[in-house]
């Protein structure tokens, strides 16, 4: 196979959803149809349930499960199909932002009870600033639900997206009878006690054919019939190239756990879903069918075994062929490094490689060399944008709990803000160390895994402090604004200024002080 052949044979995506929509149930299916799994139940679900064990069983069980279920790669149809999973837990958010940099497209689930919820909206949002194309899942069909216009009405005001329906959900709950496959013109019959199969799908160019009636009966078939007719009013008419651009968002019906309307969205997801994409950096645009290797660190996972501090980091690939033994340059550290134990993914199985393409995520043992947003290449200097560290909400001094310890402390802090579990700003007027963080969560698994791994205790301690924002503007200007807000100045892990704001209040009046100077609230 050509080089250009194994690039555009690749889709690399990741389902989103908020909590309990169906995401761990509807990537199972996506499994079970590529052959990557056997039987139902082998997923396990990433989210953390408090309820069940303690807090720091559920962290570490999240963690097992995250590595191997952080890329699940399958063959299906001749193309290679990579899904990257998300947490699910808001609080491991930031996780997920830096996820999405990494893939091509999102499936975004919505359970059609609930409509659009919180982290619904603010993943889509992530999304959307990027233009990655979504598709829509509308699931949980076999319950009741929001009437499907509201729903699509929700998802576009709520979302700030153009929906284009592929499917039509013909009733809903107990008188769901399956869907109109508007994409494939087939009709798609819901069997309520047993698994879907060939029998159930009808193709049905015309719903004007009197034997519509046959198969739903009379009042389902004028409601469809009606509806449909609505339906080719009010949406645009998709379009390849509207959805690819991020224009507009196709949206499937249908019912995970029953495996119902998903081959459908999965077998329209392979047609239209882009393969990998151009790259931005900071020096160029990347094209993933450059000859030269290129590619960025998304994610990366520490010390999964006690017993050895190893580490994987997670490499998507941007242009050319990654290769086993060869030499990259590491663009940070200005070095050279071979890798001669690369991991593949494919479905929960580890697998060692010998060559990757553009659009793979490729598993790099590392002994504390990387970190989050780092570049390799073969030698050019590129900066790959979109990897941003979003401004914490919530802050906490740390401090060291045991001075016996206080290198392993140092080690372990530094560790694991390379792995990304939160953010640590040094304020330069007294030296203390403060962590920002997206959710409450993270300062347990700090103080665990500190712990646990590095042998270090530590202590929080309150901080009055509103937001972190990144600060930027001509020499002059910053040597005057650092000077007048000397109290107030913070330093990231990577040596960037950042205004350490106490309230709402002070940071909108230091902003209208110092109209030269840029605050940002992602470090991107
Ligand atoms: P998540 O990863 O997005 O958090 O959701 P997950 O797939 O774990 O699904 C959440 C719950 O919703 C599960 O039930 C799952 O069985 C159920 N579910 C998924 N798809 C459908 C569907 O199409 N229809 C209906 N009625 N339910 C669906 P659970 O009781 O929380 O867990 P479990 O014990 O069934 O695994």
């Amino acid at each position: 196979m050509s080089f250009t052949e194994e690039i555009s044979r690749r889709k690399t995506f990741a389902i989103i959803a908020h909590p309990d929509a169906g995401k761990t149930t509807l990537t199972e299916k996506l499994l079970l149809f590529g052959g990557a799994i056997q039987t139902a139940g082998a997923v396990k679900s990433n989210k953390i349930k408090k309820s069940t064990v303690s807090d720091f069983m559920e962290i570490e069980r999240q963690r097992g499960i995250s590595v191997s279920t952080s890329v699940m790669g399958f063959d299906y149809r001749d193309l290679q199909i990579n899904i990257l999973d998300t947490p699910g837990h808001e609080d491991f958010a930031e996780d997920t932002y830096r996820t999405l940099t990494a893939v091509d497209s999102a499936i975004v689930v919505v359970d059609v009870a609930n409509g659009v919820e919180k982290q619904t909206e603010k993943l889509t949002k992530v999304c959307r600033m990027r233009d990655t194309p979504i598709i829509f899942f509308v699931n949980k069909m076999d319950r009741e639900g929001k009437d499907a216009f509201d729903l699509l009405d929700e998802i576009e005001q709520k979302l700030s997206v153009r929906v284009c329906p592929l499917s039509w959900p013909i009733g809903m709950g107990s008188r769901f009878k399956g869907v109109y496959n508007l994409y494939a013109k087939s009709l798609v019959l819901f069997n309520p006690h047993g698994t879907q199969d060939e029998g159930d799908l009808i193709i049905f160019e015309d719903l004007a054919d009197p034997d519509l009636e046959k198969y739903i009966g009379e009042t389902p078939a004028r409601e469809l019939r009606t509806e449909v007719e609505m339906v080719e009013t009010v949406y645009p008419e998709f379009s390849r190239e509207e959805y690819a651009n991020g224009n507009i968002c196709p949206v499937f019906f249908g019912s995970a756990v029953n495996n119902f309307g998903v081959k459908e969205m999965l077998d329209c997801f392979v047609e239209i879903a882009p393969p990998p994409l151009p790259r931005i950096t900071e020096e160029r645009v990347v094209l993933p069918e450059e000859e030269k290797f290129s590619g960025f660190i998304f994610k990366i996972f520490a010390n999964m075994d006690p017993r050895h501090r190893d580490r994987i980091a997670f490499l998507r690939i941007c242009s050319g062929k990654f290769e086993r033994n060869k030499n990259y340059r590491h663009i940070r550290l200005g070095r050279e490094m071979k890798f001669p134990n690369p991991t593949a993914f494919m479905a929960s199985r580890k697998t060692l490689l010998d060559e990757a393409f553009p659009g793979d995520v490729v598993g790099l043992y590392d002994s504390g060399n990387f970190k989050i947003g780092d570049t390799l290449t073969e030698g050019e200097i590129l900066h790959f944008k979109g990897i941003p560290s979003f401004s914490p909400e919530q802050f906490r001094y740390v401090e060291n709990a045991d001075p016996l310890k206080q290198k392993q402390f140092a080690k372990g802090l530094d560790q694991l803000m390379d792995e990304g579990v939160a953010q640590m700003f040094i304020r330069q007027s007294d030296g203390r160390r403060i962590i920002g963080t997206v959710g409450a969560l993270q300062f347990d698994v700090i103080q665990h895994r500190l712990e646990s791994e590095y042998n270090a205790k530590c202590r929080y301690e309150p901080v009055s402090l509103h937001k972190a924002a990144w600060v930027h503007g001509s020499a002059a200007d910053m040597k005057e604004f650092l000077e007048r807000r000397k109290r107030d100045i913070g330093k990231d892990k990577d040596d960037n200024w950042v205004f350490l704001a106490e309230t709402g209040w002070v940071l909108q009046t230091v902003q209208e002080a110092f109209p030269n100077i840029e605050f940002r609230f992602t470090s991107e």
